[in-house]
C-alpha cells in the first residue's frame, strides 16, 4: 500500500480524502498523524499553483513521502482577480500581522467580506462575477511534481442587504454553512442561493475543491509510487 501525506493539520480534510479514496491502495496521513513537526513553508507565490507547489514540495522533502497540497481562493473579475492568493487575509492586504493574528478565523472572514463588499459597492449585479479556484499539487519526496489538478466554482458576489437595489434573492450575507466568503457567494448559474446555504454534500458535488480532489484522485489511481 502506498502512503501520501496531505499537507494539512485539519483532520476533517484527511478524513474526507480517505473516504474519497475508499477501496484504493492509497493510505492518507495528515501532518498531525506524523510524530515529527515540520516548519511551515512561506506561501509567497503569485498564483494558486505556485503556493500549492511550494507546500507540496516542502512537505514531501521534509517527510520523505509523496505529499499532496492545495491552495484556493476567491477571484473577483471586477477587482482584477483579487483577493486571489491573499483571500484568507484580504482585509489585511495579505499580511498576517499582529492585528490579524489576534483575530479568530471567523472574525477575519467577517473583515474580508466587509472589504470585498465595500470595494464592489459601485458595481451592478451582472458585473459582480467571481469564482472560487482550487489547485492541488502532488509532489514526490525528491521534490518532483507527480500530478496537478484544478477546479473552478462560478458565481457572483451578492449585494449588501442595505443596498438600494438589493432583492431578497440577491442580498447577502446569507447562510450558515461553509466558511470564508461562502455567505456572499451567489452560486451560478441561477445566483439565488449562496454557497453558505448549501449543505456540505451539495457544495462538494459542484465546488472548486470537489472538482480538484476528484480529478486528482483519478490521476493518483493511475500512478505507481
Ligand atoms: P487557503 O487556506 O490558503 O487555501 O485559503 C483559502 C481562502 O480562500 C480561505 O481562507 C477563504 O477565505 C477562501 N476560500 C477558499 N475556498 C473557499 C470556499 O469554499 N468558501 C469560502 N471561501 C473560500
Amino acid at each position: 500500500m502506498s502512503t501520501i501525506v496531505l499537507a494539512t493539520q485539519n483532520p476533517g480534510k484527511v478524513a474526507e480524502l480517505r473516504a474519497l479514496l475508499g477501496g484504493s491502495q492509497i493510505h492518507i496521513l495528515g501532518l498531525g498523524d506524523i510524530e515529527d513537526s515540520f516548519p511551515e513553508p512561506e506561501e509567497n507565490g503569485d498564483t494558486f499553483l505556485d503556493n500549492a507547489t511550494i507546500k507540496a514540495v516542502a512537505y514531501a522533502k521534509a517527510t520523505g513521502r509523496p505529499c499532496l497540497a492545495d491552495d484556493s481562493g476567491l477571484v473577483i473579475d471586477a477587482l482584477g482577480g483579487r483577493p486571489g492568493v491573499i483571500s484568507s487575509h484580504y482585509a489585511f492586504d495579505g499580511e498576517i500581522d499582529e492585528q490579524a493574528a489576534r483575530l479568530s478565523r471567523q472574525q477575519r472572514d467577517v473583515r474580508n467580506i466587509d472589504r470585498v463588499l465595500a470595494e464592489l459597492d459601485e458595481f451592478e449585479p451582472e458585473e459582480r462575477t467571481a469564482r472560487f479556484v482550487c489547485v492541488m499539487v502532488l509532489a514526490d519526496s525528491d521534490g518532483s511534481i507527480l500530478a496537478t489538478s484544478e477546479g473552478k466554482f462560478e458565481g457572483r458576489i451578492g449585494l449588501p442587504i442595505d443596498h438600494p437595489h438589493a432583492t431578497p434573492s440577491d442580498s447577502v450575507p446569507r447562510g450558515s454553512n461553509g466558511f470564508g466568503y461562502d455567505p456572499i457567494f451567489l452560486v451560478g448559474p441561477d445566483f439565488i442561493q449562496t454557497s453558505a446555504e448549501l449543505d456540505s454534500k451539495a457544495k462538494n458535488a459542484i465546488s472548486h475543491r470537489g472538482q480538484a480532489v476528484r480529478d486528482m484522485i483519478e490521476q493518483i489511481k493511475t500512478l505507481s509510487f
